[in-house]
């Protein structure tokens, strides 16, 4: 009988325990997504920490529940992590976790959730883009483009997609934006008084916008996006403007242009163009470029995961998420003179580029 020296064991059971874990991999998305659809974070804290199974039962918008596959279906979560269980009584209780504490539909007291950023990335049509990866290996379009096929363009006219996907980004976004004016304040990045106007290229609902008009009350800040978009979420704010228009042809003047998740759509050739509109919309003296965007290589070890993930998203999706290195070829092909990476606590990274 061939025994098998220990280190050899470990490494072919290890082999083994990871592909188990990835070919499961999915269940976690799913499961994430039915923990928001059924609303369990939201009955959870209704109820207040703990429930118990029962209890928790009673709550789902479900009829004829069948309790032993929603136990172990709510094992599955407290494993990843969603949720907490305490055993000690016999009967277990669950609790919300940090992360289901950020999967609340309901607007709660620091309107901080994910909830629909959730529902627009595991969205079922979304989910089946990745199965064009081979065939988009192969050519230069994206999934998202073989998916949709001649469709495509019909589909970013798509009302109901385009509600969810300025839901799921604006909530995406409110997340960050404390870390991003904090790092803008720390930094000194906006000189109140010396900078007046800002412009958001690609500013969707203006929740960048108005975190920063907030903080910054002397700033007039104009949100720039396309015609669909700015009909849809044109809001009044004293400090807010929203202006129709393509960044690809015209960028409005102003002390400060920010761009925030806007390059990671593109690829690079589009980004200089995008780079050269903002340069010639800022002063050459004094304007700066705020780029707010994914830097995989930034600090915050946290995020790490995240953000390769997004970047396999986005090469999904037929945009790109950079490196340092790469940030800095578009920065120099665009004609700016030097740039300044400022990291903060979120996924995204900020960086001031100088004409
Ligand atoms: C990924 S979203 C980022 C939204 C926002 N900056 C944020 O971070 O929440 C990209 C935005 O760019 C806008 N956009 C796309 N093409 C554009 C164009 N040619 N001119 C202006 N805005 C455009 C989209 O409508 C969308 O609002």
């Amino acid at each position: 009988m061939m025994i098998l020296e220990e280190s050899n064991t470990k490494e072919f059971i290890g082999g083994q325990a990871q592909l188990w874990k990835h070919m499961h991999g999915h269940l976690e998305t799913h499961l994430l997504r039915l923990a928001v659809e059924l609303g369990i974070p939201d009955l959870i804290h209704d109820h207040g920490n703990p429930i118990t199974l029962t209890e928790l039962a009673t709550k789902l918008p479900i009829q004829t529940l069948n309790l032993d596959k929603f136990k172990q279906t709510l094992k599955f979560m407290v494993h990843m992590n969603l949720f907490a269980a305490d055993e000690t009584d016999g009967e277990t209780k669950y609790s919300l976790t940090a992360a289901s504490n950020l999967l609340l539909l309901k607007p709660n007291n620091n309107n901080k959730s994910l909830a629909k950023f959730v529902l627009m990335n595991t969205d079922p049509m979304e989910l089946s883009w990745v199965g064009h990866l081979r065939e988009s290996l192969g050519g230069t379009k994206s999934c998202i483009e073989l998916f949709f096929g001649a469709k495509f363009e019909a589909q970013l006219e798509d009302a109901e997609w385009n509600a969810m996907l300025i839901e799921g980004l604006d909530c995406g976004t409110s997340i960050m934006v404390d870390a991003l004016v904090e790092g803008l304040r720390r930094e000194k990045v906006i000189d109140e008084g010396v900078a007046t106007t800002m412009v958001d290229v690609g500013g969707n609902s203006g929740t960048v916008a108005k975190g920063i008009a907030n903080a910054f009350p002397l700033l007039k800040c104009y949100v720039l996006d396309i015609a669909p978009v700015v009909e849809r979420v044109a809001e009044n704010h004293p400090q807010l403007e929203f202006v129709v228009g393509d960044m690809f042809v015209l960028v409005p003047n102003a002390d400060l242009v920010l761009l925030k998740s806007v390059l990671h759509d593109f690829q690079d050739d589009e980004c200089i163009k995008i780079l050269k509109n903002c340069k010639e919309a800022i002063n050459p003296k004094n304007g700066k470029l705020i780029l707010v965007d994914i830097v995989i290589d930034d600090q915050m070890p946290e995020f790490g995961d995240a953000r390769l993930g997004m970047a396999m998203a986005m090469t999904i999706a037929g945009g790109k998420e950079r490196t340092k290195k790469e940030f800095e070829s578009l920065i120099y092909e665009a004609g700016f003179s030097h740039y300044k990476i400022i990291s903060i606590a979120a996924l995204e990274s900020i960086i001031v580029v100088y004409p």
